[in-house]
């Protein structure tokens, strides 16, 4: 099994609130299919949340009542996003799932607690295809909180311990300056910890959750002997669907036992 996020970077807009990029994500979803492999599937929020997150500091828990009415339509947003998503999915014919975690996971002061997998192993199990994402979760210290598509990758790790775990986003991997904004920066074809502590990489729009680093972070913790974790450039076209088969393609790579 294939553990894959589809960066909000890569589905929406990030500039534009609730701007849905439907034609990149209608082809992921058919390189996803035509690869063939078994996949578990975790989106971002991109626009539709990170935009209103910040807006109202969603990601530092309850402090204010003002904050309600906003969770509420974080919530409702990231519901339309994910069943965006489901709809490509199925018409590309993968019988895809929502498993929300607003509805069935909790946190405790951020840290995402997920103490029942049986939800998501009774899906796979049937031969759905579970597609989980970034979304407000109730906090047992903060009142509620934002939990990444990041975070979720790691404890979906845990439960499914899959081959490999793969995050699509919109640049080539990981470089040593973020090269949107510096021409002449060079991609890190591998990635360790001590290489992460390098490379710079300011968030420049709006995201509540931590931008490339934290993502870095998250696949580094992420590798186990047997497995690696490579981010892909998923705005160019069949790059996913090799990596998926198995072809060697420009990307950055924390290996298996990197420490
Ligand atoms: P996630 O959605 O999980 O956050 P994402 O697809 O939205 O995934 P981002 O977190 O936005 O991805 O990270 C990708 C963005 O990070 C790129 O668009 C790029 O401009 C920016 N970036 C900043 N510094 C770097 C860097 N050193 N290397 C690569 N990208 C960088
Ligand atoms: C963010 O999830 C979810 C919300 C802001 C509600 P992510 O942090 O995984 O989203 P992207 O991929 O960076 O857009």
């Amino acid at each position: 099994m294939i553990l894959i996020k589809l960066g909000g970077s890569i589905i929406t807009d990030k500039t534009q609130y609730r701007t849905f990029n439907r034609g990149a994500v209608r082809r992921l979803c058919k390189e996803i299919k035509d690869s063939g492999i078994d996949a578990v599937i975790v989106h971002g929020g991109g626009s539709f949340g990170h935009v209103l997150a910040k807006e109202h500091s969603l990601q530092n828990g309850y402090t204010e009542p003002s904050q309600i009415p906003a969770a509420a339509k974080v919530q409702y947003d990231m519901r339309e996003l994910n069943l965006m998503v489901i709809s490509e999915l199925l018409d590309a014919g993968m019988p895809a799932v929502s498993v929300p975690p607003g509805s069935c996971f909790m946190m405790d002061d951020g840290k995402l607690i997920l103490d029942d997998p049986e939800v998501l192993l009774s899906a796979s199990r049937l031969g759905l295809t579970p597609v989980v994402f970034g979304d407000v979760v109730f906090d047992r210290r903060k009142g509620f909180g934002i939990c990444s598509g990041d975070q979720i990758m790691e404890v979906l790790c845990r439960i499914y311990d899959p081959e490999k775990a793969v995050f699509v986003s919109d640049v080539d991997g990981l470089f040593d300056k973020d090269p949107k904004k510096n021409p002449g920066s060079k991609l890190l074809p591998e990635v360790t910890w001590d290489l992460l502590k390098t490379v710079s990489s300011d968030i420049s729009v709006d995201d509540v959750t931590g931008g490339v680093g934290a993502k870095m972070e998250s696949m580094l913790r992420m590798t186990s002997s047997k497995r690696d974790c490579v981010l892909v450039n998923g705005s160019v076209e069949g790059r996913l669907y090799s990596l998926l088969k198995g072809d060697k393609v420009i990307s950055t790579t924390a290996k298996g036992g990197s420490k």
